[in-house]
């Protein structure tokens, strides 16, 4: 079989270009390993930018979005349990940030993949990617015990950080950059009330702590945690105790506590490979960097990718022009460096690292007194957190 587009992935990067190939009148299909339950299942991120809010509503998957999402302003900081608001949309204009889980978005996108006949070919294996360098590239699999192969004119890589496609770009080509930290993020989700309806981001002597939510009666707490640690040693107790611990008396005691329901350890890494394009393939997504999870964008990145993306390929499909396309990896470069910047940083100024001396943790108490007091600090993280402007092509 034939299509243009063939798509490595059904996570959000896979799953919003193929909704935009679709309303551009592309043909795509998308190749994934698991099944609908399972990447829908996965509980990830929970914070959407503008960019990619809006382009649910262009898609018109936005309807519950609408309903159910909720529009922050404003953002918590807390500093040894003191806590101060950062207020994001009188910062910058009026941008805000919706907390949507990433669960919601996929279920908003299956669903009108469904609606829409998009092509999806699920529980896929052995996924392999040929003539990546030449006119005529395919992709093979196996499905159902059958080998099953697909030519097209592109393939996209929206297969995530452990996906096959980024290894299919030459080692003399390819180029990474890494920083892996030296701690984790234990998360649970709860069906209790927030303890505030705004994020905090907790800067605390036992590490960091973040309370978020996913609606009024759903709560999704974080605290650091080591590397070497186990979830069977974290009691719904212990977990209680140290978020609050870590968010002070004043937002700790005003905590409500349930049974979790979920509880995973994830570790930190900020990554970037370059180029995100070679020859036929392109990288979008988780495959091409990862982020820190302080700064909410790695959904979020994945989303701006594929639109700069979405727009180089109808360009060169409706135009025959190669222009997009060849400009697609500096541009989206540019945006992510900026994400992995500010990720990068906001994970510096809120966690405890190991080797951390008196000197340094001082740097980091002052740089949070500096912003709480700084209009200019403030407008900084601001539009950094709500997301950079994706810039025209
Ligand atoms: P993915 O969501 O990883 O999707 C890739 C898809 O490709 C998957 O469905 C996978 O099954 C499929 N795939 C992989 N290999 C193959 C193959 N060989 N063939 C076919 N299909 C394949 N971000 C935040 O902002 N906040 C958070 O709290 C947060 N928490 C996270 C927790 C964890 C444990 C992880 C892993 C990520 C988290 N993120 C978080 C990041 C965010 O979830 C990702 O940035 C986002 O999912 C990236 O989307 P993607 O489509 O690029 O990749
Ligand atoms: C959530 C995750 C994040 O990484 C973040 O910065 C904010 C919120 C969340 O899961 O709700």
């Amino acid at each position: 079989t034939r299509t243009q587009v063939a798509i490595v992935g059904a996570g959000p990067a896979g799953m919003f270009l193929a909704h935009l190939l679709h309303a551009a009148g592309i043909d795509a299909v998308v190749i994934e390993r698991r099944d609908r339950d399972y990447v829908e299942g996965r509980v990830r991120a929970g914070v959407l930018e503008q960019v990619t809010v809006d382009l649910m509503h262009r898609l018109g998957i936005a309807d519950r979005l609408v309903r159910e999402g909720l529009v922050h302003g404003g953002t918590r900081l807390s500093l040894d349990g003191d806590l101060f608001r950062i207020d994001m949309a009188a910062l910058t204009g009026g941008a805000t940030v919706t907390v949507y889980g990433q669960q919601e978005v996929m279920r908003d996108l299956f669903d009108a993949a469904d609606a829409r006949g998009l092509s999806i070919r699920w529980n896929v294996d052995d996924v392999a990617l040929h003539d990546l360098d030449s006119a005529r590239p395919s992709v093979s699999w196996r499905e159902d015990g059958m080998e099953r192969r697909l030519d097209c004119d592109i393939v996209v890589g929206c297969d995530g950080y452990h996906g096959i496609s980024r290894a299919a770009i030459p080692a003399t080509v390819l180029r990474t950059f890494e920083r892996v930290y030296p701690f984790g993020w234990l998360g649970i989700l709860a069906d209790v009330p927030p303890v505030e309806h705004e994020l905090i981001y907790a800067n605390h002597e036992r590490g960091f702590a973040l309370a978020s939510m996913r609606s009024a009666t759903r709560s999704r707490y974080y605290v650091q945690c080591g590397l070497d640690e186990k979830i069977v040693d974290w009691s719904d107790e212990r977990f209680w105790d140290e978020l609050c611990l870590r968010l002070g008396p004043d937002v700790g005691g005003r905590v409500t506590r349930g049974p979790s329901f979920e509880k995973t350890i994830a570790p930190l890494r900020s990554f970037v490979a370059e180029p995100m394009r070679w020859g036929r393939l392109f990288l979008a997504g988780d495959a091409a960097h990862i982020v820190p999870p302080t700064g909410a964008k790695g959904m979020n990145l994945a989303v701006s990718d594929v639109t700069m993306l979405g727009e180089a390929l109808v360009e060169y499909f409706d135009e025959r022009s190669t222009a997009g396309i060849d400009g697609y990896s500096a541009r989206a470069l540019a945006r992510v460096w900026k994400a992995e910047r500010f990720s990068w940083w906001f994970t510096s100024i809120t966690h405890r690292f190991p080797d951390m001396d008196g000197f340094s943790r001082r740097l980091q108490m002052a740089e949070l007194d500096y912003i709480r007091g700084s209009e200019a600090a403030q407008r900084t993280l601001a539009e950094n957190y709500v997301g950079l402007p994706l810039t025209p092509a």
